[in-house]
């Protein structure tokens, strides 16, 4: 079944407090970025683990693997339950990350890898020395995280279709860029609805504004939930039926 995960893109704990009350029991999955845990560090993990939320940490680690092993040795022992690194890290950072997860036993965190960000274009790309075109550089770093134990990537709504055949049935898709139908899009350029995330194979939605920013925020989560869930359905029957074919 996919997950939501809502984007806690706020200040303080206090905000969270009253975010996670506000949300229930409709969502179980928040996203701490870089924003909220330099203002608030691990205590905002706890405070959401101490709720019984699932967090994930997306802290975009990139640095030595020695340095990356013990941040996600550190993550795990707050029961963070996923992470990203940038893939660009090479092979030994990825692979670090992966061991120092599976070291974790029942606590392991599962490890997204972050490709390439989209604020990047072709011409940011060659002007860092990366030669090969934003989506060829998307599918090998990709490759590169999952065939060095990364458990999947982070990728727009306009990759997830074509990552998923490119890295097979089990990698995690993480996929921001959702907006229901009708939504604000806001500064997001290339965004699918819900459904069709699912229906092209993500495994995971990261949604901030279009539920933060709502009149009424259970609402619009309980919304984007129902559409999850239809379309989980349907994936679910053509599974079945292509089953039956074999
Ligand atoms: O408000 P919105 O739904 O656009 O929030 C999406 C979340 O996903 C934000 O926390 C944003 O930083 C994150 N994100 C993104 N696009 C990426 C990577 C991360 O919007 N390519």
């Amino acid at each position: 079944m996919t997950e939501l995960i809502v984007a806690l893109d706020l200040s303080s704990t206090a905000e969270v407090e009253a975010a996670v009350d506000q949300l229930g029991d409709t969502v179980q999955f928040y996203k701490i970025g870089l924003e909220l845990f330099s203002a608030e560090g691990p205590a905002v993990v706890r405070a959401l683990k101490a709720r019984g939320k699932k967090v994930f940490l997306d802290l975009k680690l990139h640095d030595i693997p020695r340095t990356v092993e013990r941040a996600v040795s550190a993550g795990a022992e707050l029961g963070v339950d996923l992470m990203t690194i940038h893939a660009a890290g090479g092979r030994a950072m990825i692979k670090a990350a992966a061991d120092a997860a599976a070291q974790c036993g029942a606590k392991a965190p599962k490890i997204l890898a972050v490709t390439v960000l989209t604020s990047l274009d072709g011409e940011d790309l060659q002007e860092i020395g990366v030669a090969r075109a934003p989506t060829a550089q998307v599918e090998a770093l990709g490759r590169l995280a999952c065939d060095n134990g990364a458990d999947g990537i982070v990728c727009s709504p306009m990759e997830v279709a074509h990552m998923r055949s490119v890295l097979g049935k089990d990698a995690l898709l993480c996929t921001p860029g959702v907006r229901p139908a009708g939504a604000e899009i806001g500064d997001q350029k290339r965004v699918a609805t819900p459904g069709q995330a699912v229906r092209d194979g993500s495994t995971h939605l990261v949604v901030g504004r279009p539920v933060m920013g709502a009149a009424d925020p259970q609402a619009a989560a309980r919304t984007i939930v129902a559409e999850m869930r239809a379309a989980d359905s349907l994936s679910a029957l053509s599974d079945a039926s292509d089953h039956e074919k074999d």
